[in-house]
Order: structure tokens, then C-alpha cells, then sequence
């Protein structure tokens, strides 16, 4: 079991900046991803859609006989995690706990001010004001839903900045006068929105959730013993539109991926 993979799952292609992560902290495990380009976007779905989805990315990925699975999908992550959690044995790690704790410890040496900003089904969860309300005292939580940020990366070769500006000034704009002293980025998507959203909340920490869900999953497998150096390996996997992946994934990290295979994610259930 220790030496085989490391599972990870998104929508499409925003949780590749969590594998860039991972490959940044765990250079020799092997990786397996898996993007469901054929049913992206899940951010404007039901809970039950989402959860549908998750369970049958999460058979996949344990079908390929995972030791452990990054849920680098915030949507995901805010309204499946439980149901993932109890279908099976292996770790789960979402972005929700690393990137909330993260984003606490930033606001509680500042004003005790969080905002998030995710897709309309994470914010729409209210996982975070759960988990924050839970374990913290004395931090206001601000959410804002997004939608077009989802659209807007995944056409970010063909849209230029001033473009991108003016989308986030329109959802933002107002709520950055609040000053929050940490920005949850919720979606994994989000990060490659980080020079826009620099500008807006200069005075603002960033929370990258795809970072804070792979140091997570660092601690993770250390803490139950799972950590094994392998080749470092990583393969991809998608559910529509390999060509399409190959193409767009330098928009989201640095690696050149020069595979990926095209699966049937409706044999997974
Ligand atoms: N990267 C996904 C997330 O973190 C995108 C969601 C979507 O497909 O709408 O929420």
C-alpha cells in the first residue's frame, strides 16, 4: 500500500496546481490525477449531482489502487467530503480544513476578518463558517460566490487582464473596502487569478487552497506512515478532451505533461 499512488481529483484542470504542489513537496511519490473535463463545471450543480460525481472520480481513482486521494476541488471538498470519507478506508484530504486553519491563523494575528471566495456550491455550503464556527472563536467569516472565475481561467489564453480586472472588480470590489486580512481562494481555479486579485486585497494574505490541501496531504501521510519515495511518476487522466488537457495544462503548471489518457468515468460508480 505505501508505495502506491497518491489519488488526485478536480472538476477539470484547476487541481493541477495542487499536483504542482505535491511534486514541489513530494518530489518521488507517484501521482495519479484524474480531471472530469467531461462534467466540469460542478460549481453550479446540486449537492446530489456533486456528491454523485465525487463518489464515482473517488472509485476510479481506487480502482488504480490509490494509498490516499487529494480532493483538490473545493466544490468537492465543501459538499462531499463526509460521503467520501465514509466509502472508504484511505485517507481523504480536502482543501476546506488546511486552506480554513491557514487562513484563521493569518486573521487571528490581524482583525479576526476571513473572507472566501469560491464557487456558488462552496459558498453556498457554508462548510467553512462550520468548520471555522467549530473550532475558533472570535473570527467573522465574509463569503462570495464567483461564478465566472471558472469560465474566466479555463479561457484565460484567449482573455486578457483588463478583462479579468473588470470581472473581479464587479464581484469584489465593494467587499475588499472591508480590509479581511486573509482571502480564502476556495476554488483551485482561483490561484491563477492571483494577479488581479493582488491588486484588489494588496493588503490581504491570499490563501492558495490547492497549497494548503497538498501540505496537508504531506502531513498526512507522514503522520500514517505512507510516505514511500517512489519514481516520482505522475499520470493523467481525463474524461473528455485529452487534446484540449494537453494544451491547457502549462496554463496551470510548470510540468510538461506529454500523456494523458481518456477514460469513461460513467463505468465508475
Ligand atoms: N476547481 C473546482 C473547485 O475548486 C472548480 C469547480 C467547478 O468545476 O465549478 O471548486
Amino acid at each position: 500500500m505505501k508505495n502506491n499512488a497518491i489519488g488526485v481529483f478536480d472538476s477539470g484542470l484547476g487541481g493541477l496546481t495542487a499536483v504542482s504542489k505535491l511534486h514541489e513537496l513530494l518530489p518521488e511519490e507517484n501521482i495519479i490525477y484524474f480531471g472530469d473535463t467531461a462534467r466540469l463545471p460542478y460549481g453550479t450543480r446540486s449537492r446530489q449531482t456533486i456528491v454523485r460525481y465525487a463518489k464515482s472520480d473517488l472509485a476510479f481513482l481506487v480502482s488504480k489502487g490509490v494509498k490516499a486521494v487529494l480532493v483538490a476541488c473545493g466544490t468537492v471538498s465543501s459538499n462531499a467530503i463526509n460521503e467520501l470519507q465514509a466509502s472508504t478506508d484511505i485517507p481523504i484530504v480536502g482543501v476546506v480544513e488546511a486552506s480554513a486553519d491557514r487562513a484563521c491563523e493569518v486573521a487571528m494575528s490581524g482583525n479576526g476578518k476571513v473572507l472566501l471566495i469560491g464557487t456558488s456550491a462552496t459558498v453556498g455550503s457554508k462548510k467553512y463558517e462550520e468548520y471555522i464556527n467549530s473550532k475558533y472563536r472570535g473570527i467573522e467569516i465574509i463569503s462570495k460566490a464567483c461564478p465566472m472565475f471558472v469560465p474566466l481561467v479555463e479561457n484565460k489564453l484567449r482573455c486578457g487582464y483588463s478583462i479579468k480586472r473588470m470581472i473581479a472588480a464587479e464581484y469584489l470590489l465593494e467587499i475588499a473596502a472591508q480590509k479581511p486580512d486573509a482571502v480564502i481562494l476556495g476554488c483551485t481555479h482561483y490561484i491563477l487569478l492571483a494577479d488581479v486579485l493582488k491588486e484588489l486585497f494588496y493588503r490581504s494574505v491570499l490563501i492558495d487552497s490547492g497549497e494548503e490541501a497538498a501540505k496537508r496531504m504531506k502531513k498526512t501521510l507522514e503522520t500514517d506512515g505512507l510516505i514511500s519515495p517512489t519514481e516520482g511518476k505522475t499520470e493523467y487522466y481525463v474524461s473528455d478532451g485529452s487534446e484540449e488537457f494537453l494544451g491547457k495544462a502549462s496554463v496551470f503548471m510548470q510540468d510538461d505533461i506529454k500523456s494523458v489518457e481518456l477514460i469513461d468515468i460513467e463505468n465508475y460508480n
